[in-house]
């Protein structure tokens, strides 16, 4: 999604931008740009379709010293991804200058009027009719006053970053809905929407809340509300994680999180679990402490990936700790009317922790009263801080925008989150114990499967010149099949569908043709032979069958046309085992086809607008 960076300080700020544009270009973008001043307080700006090399490329004429600037990469909304699109935009008259994440809502009727009144749009975006309408209002050395006027008037979701031809000292942020941090140091001033983008002259950081702006200039930093009211602001030492950012070595950053699992899912449990007493302890949810045994159903909303995760903590909490769960979608919850009393907890599950849906939805959960926890990976997002209490997943900054280990990460902390309720309730110490010693050894289990990656590799190539194939799983293993589709979708673009194994014979058995390929989770469970039963249906119909089964399973040989095994595990972390060889699979069939799997078309890694 879009990705705003600006910045004002000692150093040349072209390359700073440009590094920032670096770390931003995971999100998922289709074109960039720049505006920096030079130290006589000239303007240039350049934009371009495509990626942060092109931009590079094109304003590699930019070789003076400059002070200060803004930078963005554009995920298109409104118009196509062309440089005339891209950010920044200036007002028709040049005076302001400005990027933006975000959609303005009430755009056509803006722009009409301020048509009406002269002004001359350049672009198909939204974004260039906020510059418009805050150059109507700016009169100089008042650029906060005239931003603040101008958003009085514009309904939808903004993280800006703005700037004055006649101000080149001064940087203006406002935030609703789309995500702003800012940045402080000895000699520097910035501002992102990801604080991964700040600089590295950043030493304390402070968030931007909805409906605040910031000016950023000479004599440092001060925010205000939209009514024109002076905010204060908690400002935080800013320890920039290890990023990890390199690729170690990996082609992509999708096979590198991948391989990670083994690590990052210990890191998710370690500290938490208290093997001989069968016990998880999550400090992140003593604020829920007391009303943990009150709660009689628990609502888990999300979007993506992570969604699926909340199917697999569904089966989780109602197997373990018997209480009754319902799994939304968060762009859903937000518009139906939930029905929320005292004994409802909502859980929020997001890896950034600034999905704009899953955010309304914790919003939305929180005005009716609800208890809420978030299960979140970006600390200091804005879903984690709102959320007030809930489980870090600890899996670290994942950059490719197929999500992989947060995936994981999230199957365990709400593996954990059950153990917690089901030992408070109908779960015996030896029961806990025994779960506790499954999890312990899963990433000796994970290295096992990533050990033979290269026999995912080989199933791969099966895949060649396949345009459609089925995921099928029963119980906890249709969500696995539902993420393990939609991995394949988003990297190798192969048209799949994830349906529960009894499903199919309801209608997606229309599809089945000759050498269709239709993977089946069949791990080792209650209704394995149910299983078995619909891998025959498919055969009857000369579809291809790819299983994911236990080790020692060699009878489903007999039924299926390739076979991965994964180590024995209790059904209830199973999820964990079977998704990494369909994660595999589909990083191996986009390679193969040449696509690059860390940057998918279309997608972005933190979708920030509805
Ligand atoms: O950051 P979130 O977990 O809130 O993101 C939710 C989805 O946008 C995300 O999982 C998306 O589906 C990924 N591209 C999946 O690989």
């Amino acid at each position: 999604m879009c990705g705003i960076i600006g910045y004002l300080g000692d150093k040349n700020a072209k390359t700073v931008l440009i590094e920032g544009l670096r770390a931003l270009e995971y999100r998922g973008y289709d074109s960039a740009g720049l505006a920096v001043f030079d130290r006589a307080g000239e303007v240039f700006i350049r934009k371009t379709e495509g990626k942060v090399k092109d931009l590079e490329r094109y304003s590699a004429s930019l070789s003076a010293e400059y002070s200060s600037g803004i930078a963005h990469t554009r995920w298109a909304t409104h118009g196509e991804a062309t440089g005339i699109n891209a950010h920044p935009h200036t007002s028709s008259d040049g005076r302001v200058i400005l990027i933006h994440n975000g959609i303005i809502e009430n755009y056509m009727p803006l722009k009409k009027k301020l048509e009406s009144e002269g002004a001359r749009f350049q672009s198909e975006t939204d974004t260039e009719v906020i510059a418009e309408l805050i150059s109507k209002f700016y009169e100089s050395g008042r650029l906060i006053e005239a931003v603040a006027s101008a958003l009085a008037n514009v309904q939808g979701s903004y993280g800006l970053a703005v700037m004055a031809r006649d101000m080149p000292g001064t940087i203006v942020g406002a935030r609703n809905g789309s995500p702003l941090v800012v940045g402080i140091g000895d000699s520097c001033l910035s501002i992102a929407s990801d604080r991964n983008a700040l600089p590295a002259c950043a030493r304390r950081i402070f968030y931007l809340d909805d409906g605040e702006l910031v000016h950023l200039g000479a004599e440092g930093y001060r925010t205000i509300s939209l009514a024109n009211v002076e905010t204060t602001k908690e400002v935080e030492d800013f320890h920039r994680e290890i990023q990890h950012s390199d690729r170690a070595g990996y082609p992509h950053y999708m096979l590198k999180e991948i391989f990670e699992q083994p690590g990052t899912i210990a890191d998710c449990y370690r500290g938490r679990i208290l093997p001989q007493e069968g016990l998880a302890r999550l400090g992140g949810l003593d604020p829920l402490d007391e009303r943990l045994h009150d709660f009689r159903r628990i609502i888990i909303t999300a979007c993506g990936t992570s969604w699926h995760a909340a199917l697999v903590g569904e089966y989780l909490i109602e197997e373990l700790a018997g209480i009754a769960v319902e799994v939304e979608y968060a762009s859903e919850f937000r518009y139906r009317n939930p029905i929320i009393d005292a004994h409802t907890l909502v859980l929020v599950i997001s890896q950034s922790g600034e999905t704009a849906d899953t955010l309304a939805a914790l919003r939305e959960a929180k005005m009716r009263g609800a208890a809420v926890a978030g299960i979140v990976n970006a600390t200091g997002s804005t879903i984690a801080r709102e959320a007030g209490c809930g489980i870090y997943v600890h899996a670290g900054l994942e950059k490719s925008v197929a999500s992989t280990k947060a995936f994981t990460s999230q199957v365990i902390a709400l593996f954990l989150f059950a153990l917690r309720l089901a030992r408070m309730t109908k779960l015996s110490s030896d029961q806990g114990i025994r779960y506790l010693a499954e999890l312990v050894s899963l990433p000796r289990k994970i290295e096992n499967i990533l050990n033979r990656a290269e026999e995912i590799r080989a199933i791969a190539g099966v895949f060649r010149g396949k345009s459609n194939c089925l995921y099928l799983g029963r119980g906890i293993q249709f969500p696995v099949a539902l993420e393990g589709a939609l991995k394949l979708k988003e990297v190798s673009y192969i048209h799949a569908e994830g349906y529960p194994a009894a499903e199919m014979k309801h209608g997606p058995i229309a599809l089945i043709e000759p050498d269709m390929p239709v993977v089946v989770v069949a791990s080792r469970c209650g209704v394995y032979e149910k299983v078995i039963s619909n891998i025959e249906e498919i055969r009857a119909r000369r579809g291809m069958v790819i299983a994911i089964t236990t080790e020692g399973n060699e009878g489903i040989r007999r039924h299926v046309d390739h076979v991965f095994y994964i180590p024995e595990i209790d059904e209830a972390l199973s999820p964990i085992l079977t998704v990494i060889p369909l994660q595999l699979l589909a990083y191996y069939i986009a390679v193969a086809k040449g696509h690059d799997p860390d940057m998918p078309r279309n997608l972005a890694k933190s979708v920030t607008v509805e």
